[in-house]
């Protein structure tokens, strides 16, 4: 992706984020100078726990129709890891039809929530053994904690204010109906090693630098020296 392209969607989300009422930490804000002047023993949990802006097209190159908008407000890890924070929330915005592409995860529970705007859609297949798609079996997703059995590929609906809680290898795909605000509510997030996607892409794009950074993506972090 072009850097000029992830600072307009993030220019786009802010508006979104604004009209939605949903307001962001204050860091959010910070121009990427304001980053490399901070000490970073003060925003460590930021950086380590990759908390921030995050906007992928998979590698794809066709963000509007493949791709996801997501804002890490907090994540955290294990007490045996010394960091006794065993949850995480995000905020994520899907465009009108564009698709959050089929994954599960090894470790991640989360509940996926429609904050407001159009109707989310969620696709599921459960994963066989060796993590291909399950065709047959029927899967069994808990709605704001109520039961449903839905076909093998079958597609969930969520209006705004409902939720759906995804166990681990269960494999979901989702899109807007319109344009979507979501939130996340799950345990600790690992992008680097916990997305099993169906095909094989990457989570986080290449970026060619043709403008200034205007907030930096949570993988920007490593060039703060
Ligand atoms: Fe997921």
């Amino acid at each position: 992706m072009k850097r000029s392209e992830i600072n307009q969607i993030i220019r786009d989300g802010e508006d979104f984020f604004r009209q939605s009422n949903f307001c962001l930490p204050e860091w959010s804000f910070w121009s990427w100078e304001t980053w490399q002047k901070k000490d970073k023993k003060d925003i460590h949990e930021i950086l380590e726990k990759e908390l921030g802006w995050d906007i992928t097209d998979f590698g794809l190159n066709n963000f509007r129709e493949k791709g996801l908008f997501l804002f890490t407000v907090r994540n955290g890890a294990t007490a045996e890891a010394g960091y006794d924070k065993p949850y995480c929330e995000k905020i994520m915005i899907l465009e009108d039809q564009q698709v959050c592409l089929l994954h599960f995860h090894w470790d991640k529970v989360e509940d996926i929530i429609n904050r407001g705007g159009g109707t989310l859609k969620l696709q599921f297949y459960n994963a066989t053994a060796d993590e291909a798609l399950d065709k047959v079996s029927p899967v069994v997703v808990y709605v704001d904690g109520i039961k449903q059995v839905i076909q093998a590929g079958g597609v969930l609906s969520l209006a705004p204010g409902q939720s759906v809680t995804l166990p681990q290898r269960l494999y979901h795909s989702f899109w807007g109906e319109g344009k979507v605000l979501i939130g996340e509510v799950s345990k600790i997030n690992d992008d680097h090693t916990d997305n099993r996607f169906y095909e094989s892409i990457p989570r986080f794009p290449e970026i060619e630098e043709d403008e200034p950074i205007y907030h930096p993506l949570t993988k920007d972090y490593s060039r703060l020296s």
